[in-house]
């Protein structure tokens, strides 16, 4: 009986200490509270300086916690295709550390060129392991600006020119990420859709254009991704700076999104604090002093939304609520990151992470051309091979701009064509050479081009085949950021090259890495083109696969060719509507942008939005729906057959389109709503269905400043791409 009481004694005193303990830990640090709790009780504990301190930066890639409360500090690093080397403190160069060289995943390009939002989610998680193993609380991307002008020089970091495939995409990439209690920063918010005059240029564009182009990814990202950040664009849309912009921080995305969320400037987008503090900006990074170029010891300090911001504060000219709005939000970011309960841990350059990789890279890479089924090449068919230009040997994951990487290693195609077809039987040719990558300025390359280019002409002759890997690289006026191409065509003389080429070998594989289009001259004298993008780390082992036939190609093109640039909807109105006039543009194009501009026009591209080829063939049966008639709230179920009709097991990324033929408004010719990649054996045949919500075919209506679904007839279609429609089925919304 003793023995029982005792331990009922001690069983007492212990809950008590429990419970003292518990009350003794305050609610911000306890994780039985839920995150807004904790989130109110640090706030009710911090002082205005340490609020206003959580609003900006501390060094180039950290704002401040609150070191008094045990709350830590942010720390976030590019960027959407890979965890960038750790930077300095202080300036944009690298500390040089030897911990940092990251697995580098394909751009979003290839990633959009897969149509498998599945994939998205995969490379999402990937990529969200390795930037919390680094310690990084915001991974700066994705960037979803929509495919404008073939011209921007950051298309290749983007998900092409359709909102809807970016949409779709998007949402499972944050999700992938945000799982590893690291927030995706969706960016740039918005219509940052080109490089020339980037810092300042002032979009003028319709609401229609706005709502029915430009925002849908980013209101994807933050309704259906719940993303935990969003970066501003340093563009200026109607007269305001999109990192403090009443319209899109205040009105579209803090109240009609309902986003809960920080905002953070692109670095040194923020240029008043009045403006930063009242239209919707949460922390400011990468500022200057006082917006001036130079930097000064106390940068940091003299931020917008620091002693400036402070000042206004004390002198009661802004409220303190708006802080503790600003202040709540940091908050919630780090109780979602840093301060999480049970955030897993990471993982940094594994086999999956490689496996995740290539298979993007498979995936995501486009068969354009392929007559007489040239492709694939399989190993011992030819002993004496060509392989010419430099994206054979280059390494295309070092500059582009903040998307840059230190890798862990990056297989070249030479590398990888060597390891599959021999390297005896490759002699390899540059071609030609494009210089060194470096931010902002072009630098010549020494090598003697006459020289490169003989050379390569010489090799080409006395092989039995020659592939042909160039494109466009990441140096300044390419696939870079801070510039624009000046040219729609392939640079560093490569459209000579391959015509020379032609004339001694009519056995010529293009495969062009790039994350634009380019002008094609050659396009009809070459038997097979390939699209590869910017594949990472695994694109040799990727790219001959696809073109060994170890993998069959499935990826499709999320933006269109066009044939020439004026073809293109911005690119042919004249400098105000691109690249503007250097202090304003105009979006004269309206909501005619890509594949919705050619079909209006009547323009064939060279490759319409959505085109891929296979190694195998597909045959679509037609598109039914499950009635006729449908009402707005109403979900309409589209169904079809698709049979593989070829000899190797493939996947097809079907495309359902929808078109209102007299709507009272202007409308796209068709627009893509549903889509789906379909794997399919030789010979089989598989019932696709799709669902598409009513509701989703509305436009937005710009006096009632809201969407509108008209009543009467639309029409469905099914498509292997925007210039392959297989058949029509016609409904009524009631
Ligand atoms: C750059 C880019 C942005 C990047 C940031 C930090 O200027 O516009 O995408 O995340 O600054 O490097």
């Amino acid at each position: 009986m003793k023995k029982l009481q005792t331990t009922l004694l001690y069983l007492l005193l212990s809950i008590w200490m429990g419970v003292q303990a518990q009350d003794m830990k305050p609610v911000y640090l306890d994780n039985t509270k839920t995150m807004e709790q904790r989130v109110e009780d640090a706030l009710s504990r911090m002082t205005l300086d340490e609020k206003v301190a959580l609003c900006h930066a501390q060094s180039k890639f950290s704002s401040h916690g609150v070191p008094r409360l045990g709350i830590p500090e942010i720390w976030m690093s590019d960027g959407p295709h890979g965890v960038r080397e750790e930077i300095d403190w202080d300036s944009w160069g690298a500390v040089g550390w030897t911990n940092d060289s990251c697995m580098a995943y394909p751009a979003l390009t290839c990633l959009a060129a897969t149509f498998n939002p599945k994939l998205s989610h995969a490379y999402g998680g990937a990529i969200g392991e390795e930037a919390r193993y680094r310690k990084k609380d915001i991974l700066l991307g994705p960037g979803v600006n929509i495919y404008r002008t073939p011209m921007n020089g950051r298309n290749f970091e983007y998900l092409g020119e359709d909102p809807y495939l970016a949409s779709q995409m998007v949402v499972p990439y944050i999700q992938g990420v945000q799982q590893n209690g690291v927030s995706a920063c969706v960016k740039h918010f918005a219509l940052n859709n080109q490089e020339e005059w980037r810092g300042h240029i002032n979009v003028n564009v319709s609401d229609r254009a706005l709502h029915e182009i430009y925002l849908p990814a980013f209101k994807a990202a933050v309704e259906e991704g719940k993303v935990w950040s969003v970066m501003g664009s340093y563009n200026q849309l109607r007269g305001q700076h999109c990192c403090h912009n009443d319209l899109l921080l205040n009105k579209i995305l803090k109240t009609d999104w309902n986003f809960d969320g920080v905002v953070v400037t692109d670095w040194g987008g923020a240029h008043d604090t009045k403006q930063a503090a009242l239209n919707g900006l949460d922390i400011e990074m990468g500022s200057y002093t006082n917006g001036l170029t130079s930097e000064s010891k106390f940068t940091y300090d003299d931020y917008y939304l620091a002693k400036p911001f402070l000042a206004l504060l004390k002198n009661g000219e802004i409220p303190v609520s708006v802080l503790d709005d600003k202040a709540r939000r940091i908050l919630r970011l780090i109780f979602r990151t840093n301060m999480a309960v049970n955030r897993p841990f990471g993982r940094f350059v594994c086999d999956e992470h490689s496996e995740t990789a290539r298979r993007v890279a498979e995936e995501g890479i486009v068969l354009l051309k392929n007559d007489k089924q040239i492709l694939p090449i399989v190993p011992g068919e030819y002993n004496r091979i060509a392989v010419i230009g430099e994206n054979a040997t280059r390494s295309l994951t070092k500059g582009g701009g903040s998307s840059e990487l230190k890798v862990k290693y990056e297989i070249s195609p030479l590398e990888g064509l060597q390891k599959m077809y021999g390297a005896g039987k490759i002699v390899y040719s540059k071609g030609y050479s494009s210089g060194p990558s470096a931010y902002g300025v072009e630098i010549p390359s020494a090598e003697n081009q006459d020289d490169l280019f003989n050379a390569a002409i010489e090799t080409s002759k006395n092989a039995e085949i020659v592939f042909f890997i160039g494109g466009l690289n990441k140096n300044h006026h390419q696939d870079c950021e801070g510039g624009d191409r000046l040219s729609y065509n392939l640079p560093f003389n490569q459209d000579k090259l391959i015509q020379e080429i032609l004339k001694v070998n009519k056995n010529v594989v293009v495969v062009l890495a790039s994350g634009n289009a380019v002008a094609m001259p050659w396009v009809n004298d070459v038997p097979a083109i390939v699209q590869s993008w910017y594949l990472g780390s695994e694109a040799g082992n990727a790219l001959t696969n696809v073109l060994s036939g170890v993998v069959n190609p499935s990826g499709k093109l999320p933006f269109s060719f066009p044939k020439k640039l004026e073809d293109n909807g911005a690119n042919s109105f004249g400098r105000e509507a691109y690249p503007g006039d250097s202090i304003n543009e105009y979006y004269k194009e309206d909501i005619l942008v890509g594949y919705r501009w050619y079909d209006t026009k009547k323009i064939a591209p060279q490759f319409p939005f959505g085109f891929g080829l296979s190694y195998t063939t597909f045959e679509y049966g037609k598109i039914a729906t499950d009635k006729k008639n449908y009402t707005p709230d109403e979900t309409i179920h589209v169904s079809f057959t698709l049979k593989n009709t070829g000899k190797v097991d493939g996947a097809e990324a079907v495309q359902v389109y929808a078109s209102q033929p007299k709507a009272s408004v202007v409308r796209p010719v068709k627009e893509l709503k549903a889509f789906s990649k379909v794997y399919l054996k030789a010979d089989e045949t598989k019932t696709v269905e799709l669902e598409i919500k009513a509701k989703d075919m509305a436009y937005f209506d710009e006096k009632l400043q809201d969407w509108k679904l008209e009543k009467g007839e639309f029409v469905l279609s099914n498509a292997a791409s925007a210039g392959q429609v297989k058949s029509n089925v016609k409904i009524q919304i009631k």
